[in-house]
């Protein structure tokens, strides 16, 4: 027992002795030489964050553009808690939103969904890449700036309950930003908030009531009003049902569509429910480990799943038919860590059609027509052919990556390029 104590006493003192001898050394550094270390600092993190992106020309037809979107959470560590690495939470994602339309984003829970519709709201600082909103970078926008977007992009919690303040009236809590925004004029405040409380399926005499008095289906109608008094042109709508029962689902899901026809609203609908989203979207995105790997048209993307991802995905959903034999596909192992994902196809871990390219190159995205894009080395005639000389000689695996990126640059290709524009 003292042994253990000892032993663990001496691990700690050399964590900490490490710490504090690198902690001294930077000090030291810092002082002797302030601007190189700052710059050292500076490209160290840049390094690992590898935010390089071509620029995106604006499409007017699109209320959101996100290109190679990356959102890196530090992991910290040691007794000075420096970075040591990141979790890659979101890993160069781009998409666009029509306006008026509903994008799906799909995936397994801890894919990055949540995160990304909160970095697109500047709710978390982005690590790379843009958004623009009506054209605009957001992360460009200054303080005053972004107070004035701040109400045209909203978002609709998961949990109706805990995203309502317990000490408010629904009246106040609706109305609290319509205030503080100057919405509408003083005079006309009390009919505004009745008549967006009645355009959500609430009543005049709620006003006055607390959150714990409601329903959650109720609730999830105050965290809607709530977000539509300030008049949004764009709702990130995160797991709005997932908390409800089924027949609640859907009475706030054909508000959600009721609301979108009635003031134009384009939303980002986030869930891991297939069946919602196929109800309520026009497109979908499926996210694994913070990537896009599918994304399409809905119809088309129901119809025609092609990554092995979305394949196993779209094989859960139930079919309302007794006779229907189920054909599930079982992905074994658990979804890897974010810190540190897979090299190659970040999915060859758990993917049944894995082949030997897919363990060393990144796959790249393939437009199989119809606004349908794939990332996967399946559908890329490149890829296949390294994989058959892979075959023959193992040893290729080592520059794998560079001899497709060789061939892919001869070809004009930018592996930088954005996929889903
Ligand atoms: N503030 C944070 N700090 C560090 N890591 C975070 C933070 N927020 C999220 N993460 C990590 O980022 C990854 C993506 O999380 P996110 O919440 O975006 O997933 P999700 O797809 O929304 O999952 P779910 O379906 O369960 O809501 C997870 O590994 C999570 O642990
Ligand atoms: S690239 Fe390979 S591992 Fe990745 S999804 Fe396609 S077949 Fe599977
Ligand atoms: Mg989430």
């Amino acid at each position: 027992m003292f042994n253990n104590f000892s032993r663990s006493i001496g691990e700690w003192f050399k964590k900490v002795g490490r710490s504090i001898a690198d902690g001294f050394r930077a000090t030291v550094s810092f002082i002797a030489h302030p601007r190189k270390t700052i710059r050292e600092a500076k490209e160290a993190r840049a390094a690992m964050i590898n935010d390089v992106f071509d620029p995106i020309e604006h499409n007017p037809e699109n209320i959101l553009e996100v290109n190679s979107l990356k959102e890196y959470f530090p992991i910290k560590s040691g007794f000075l808690k420096r970075t040591v690495g990141y979790v890659k939470a979101v890993d160069g994602i781009s998409f666009n939103i029509k306006k008026g339309t509903t994008m799906g984003l799909v995936g397994e829970s801890g894919c990055g969904k949540t995160t990304v519709g909160r970095t697109i709201l500047r709710l978390y600082p982005k690590s790379g890449g843009e958004v623009l909103f009506n054209g605009e970078d957001v992360n460009k926008f200054d303080k005053k700036s972004l107070r004035s977007v701040r109400p045209k992009m909203q978002i609709v919690f998961q949990d109706p309950y805990s995203s309502l303040s317990p000490r408010l009236p629904v009246g106040e809590i609706i109305g609290e930003a319509v205030r503080e925004h100057n919405i509408v004029p003083q005079e006309e405040f009390d009919d505004y908030i009745t008549k967006i409380m009645q355009s959500c399926g609430l009543q005049e005499y709620h006003k006055d009531r607390y959150p714990h008095e409601f329903s959650g289906g109720q609730r999830q109608r105050i965290c809607i009003a709530r977000a539509l008094a300030l008049n949004p042109e764009f709702i990130v709508c995160d797991e709005p049902v997932s908390a409800l029962d089924v027949s609640i689902q859907a009475q706030i899901i054909n508000l959600l569509r009721d609301l979108q026809k009635e003031y134009g609203l384009t939303y980002l609908f986030i869930s891991h429910d297939l069946s919602v989203v196929e109800h309520i979207s026009d497109s979908v995105g499926v996210m694994y480990l913070g990537s896009m790997v599918e994304y399409a048209p809905t119809a088309e993307l129901f119809a025609n799943p092609l990554h092995p991802y979305t394949e196993a995905l779209f094989s859960a959903i139930p079919v309302p038919d007794p006779n229907y034999k189920m054909n599930r596909i079982i992905l074994e192992g658990n979804i890897p860590s974010p810190a540190n994902p897979p090299s190659g196809c970040k999915f060859h871990t758990r993917c049944r059609k894995c082949m030997e390219v897919c363990k060393s190159v990144i796959p790249k995205r393939i437009d199989m027509g119809n606004d349908h894009y794939v990332v996967c080395h399946l559908f890329d005639e490149e890829a296949l052919k390294l994989n058959e000389e892979m075959k023959k000689d193992p040893s290729l695996a080592e520059n794998a990556d560079k001899k497709l990126k060789k061939n892919m640059k001869d070809a004009k290709l930018n592996s930088t390029e954005n996929p889903f524009m």
